[in-house]
């Protein structure tokens, strides 16, 4: 779609692999006077700016950001697009949360038009604040999906996103049928589904409010629909855990539920995850299925304290989510602050080259597209931001006291948020410029 050929100088970090499996130092490269070439919206050549100048053609342009950090688009591994207008409401944890606040503003979405109207501020807000890809839960309405699916394809971004499945325990004016929620999911896999560069999930609320024959519907969609992803909840909350429980008394736990409809696999992203056993981490690891860890949601909804250590002994592959609306800011730089805070009231620490590593190649590997996005490696898509060293006169002033790339990125991590991100950059193209 875009062919600019175009190269940017300025400090450029990204993460190789996971600290928890290579240590620190083998986990990230950092380049303090980088080039990042890009050319038909991939990105060419990375690497020192006094190796890679000498080679560049006469005619390229080159933009030079000399107080800046350039660092791949941060992926948010789970994020409601209908929860735009309810972020921030006041007093309820998860169940009564969802009754008082949640239903009612997902109701709205019915109206395409008012889903149009939230689609462009949900994307303006994901690019302000850097995020390049997202896997995005809809409402129940397949409007809500289209309108969204509509406006990232203009934009060229790399985005998966569902309609909720919802047959029980919710509102009549919310709920779909086993029967309606499989035709209108399958019909949107055929419209969306690898269309540029948009990908579909299938999206069962949580396990509370899916029959047996939804939730058997959902494990048919991904069947016939190889490379389809599953998004929901899991384990988020203890009411919620005793509610699944009554539920499904014949399994024997949550995580349980979605293995017998054979929902767990390589694509799949449970959000959450707060309160898991072990025995649930290891099957997780083993089927390849992903968690999106969500610190502001867990903390805002006080539901409990992701436990990263346990999932990283399981290896199981964990992404980060804003969880917006339960979620309290878009940012994922302010994701990581909260995720630092989780970390140490469990006597843990998060590392910023983890932190990194989370934002970027961790999530692209939970959503198993490392081998295009979540880096700066030659030849993926070129998803990048520019952070703004001289953001605030506060981050101005603290960095100039840093002694390195590692201090800098905590520091970034810990005061960064959306007026951090001077510029972002979807397949070659700025579709953020910070005024
Ligand atoms: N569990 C089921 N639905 C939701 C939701 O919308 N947000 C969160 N945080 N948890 C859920
Ligand atoms: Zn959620």
């Amino acid at each position: 779609m875009t062919a600019t050929r175009k190269a940017y100088r300025a400090a450029l970090l990204h993460s190789l692999a996971d600290p928890a499996e290579v240590g620190i130092e083998a986990s990230y490269e950092y380049v303090e006077d980088g080039l990042l070439v890009i050319d038909q919206g991939h990105i060419q050549a990375m690497g020192a700016a006094s190796d890679l100048l000498p080679t560049l053609d006469a005619d390229i342009e080159v933009v030079h950001y000399p107080d800046a950090l350039i660092t791949p688009g941060f992926i948010d591994t789970h994020i409601h697009f209908p929860q735009t207008g309810m972020i921030g409401s006041y007093g309820e944890q998860l169940l009564d949360w969802l009754n008082t606040y949640t239903f009612p503003c997902e109701r709205q979405f019915a109206d395409k038009g008012h889903a149009d109207q939230v689609a462009d501020i949900f994307l303006a807000e994901l690019l302000r604040n850097g995020t390049t890809t997202a896997l995005v839960f809809g409402s129940v309405h397949p409007e809500s999906v289209n309108a969204l699916f509509e406006q990232a394809e203009r934009l060229d971004l790399r985005l998966i996103a569902g309609k909720v499945m919802m047959d029980r325990n919710a509102p009549d004016y919310l709920t779909d049928t086993a029967e309606t929620g499989y035709r209108d999911s399958q019909a949107l896999i055929q419209r969306w589904h690898g269309k540029g560069r948009l990908q579909y999930a299938v999206t069962p609320r949580f396990a509370p409010t899916s029959t047996p024959e939804q939730l058997a519907a959902a494990g048919r969609l991904l069947k016939e629909n190889p490379g389809v992803y599953l998004h929901t909840h899991l384990s988020e909350n203890l009411k919620e855990i005793d509610w699944v429980k009554e539920l499904f008394p014949e399994r024997s736990g949550y995580l349980d539920v979605y293995d017998h409809f054979e929902l767990l696999g390589e694509r799949s992203v449970f959000a959450h995850g707060v309160h898991l056993c072990d025995a649930e981490c290891e099957r997780l690891a083993e089927t390849g299925s992903a968690v999106a860890f969500c610190p502001t949601s867990n903390l805002f909804l006080g539901s409990g304290l992701f436990n990263l250590p346990q999932a990283e002994r399981f290896k199981v592959n964990v992404g980060l989510g804003t969880d917006v609306g339960a979620g309290t800011s878009f940012s994922l730089l302010n994701t990581l602050n909260e995720a630092y805070k989780v970390m140490q009231l469990q006597g843990a620490r998060l590392h910023p080259f983890k932190s990194l590593y989370l934002a970027t190649l961790g999530g692209a590997r939970a959503l198993r597209l490392d081998d295009r996005i979540g880096s700066l490696r030659p030849g993926n898509e070129a998803d990048f931001v520019v952070l703004d060293y001289k953001a605030t006169p506060l981050l101005d002033y603290r960095l100039q006291q840093s002694r390195s790339i590692e201090e800098t990125l905590f520091v970034l991590t810990t005061l960064g948020d959306d007026r951090t991100v001077r510029e972002t950059y979807a397949a070659g193209r700025c579709v953020h410029k910070r005024a």
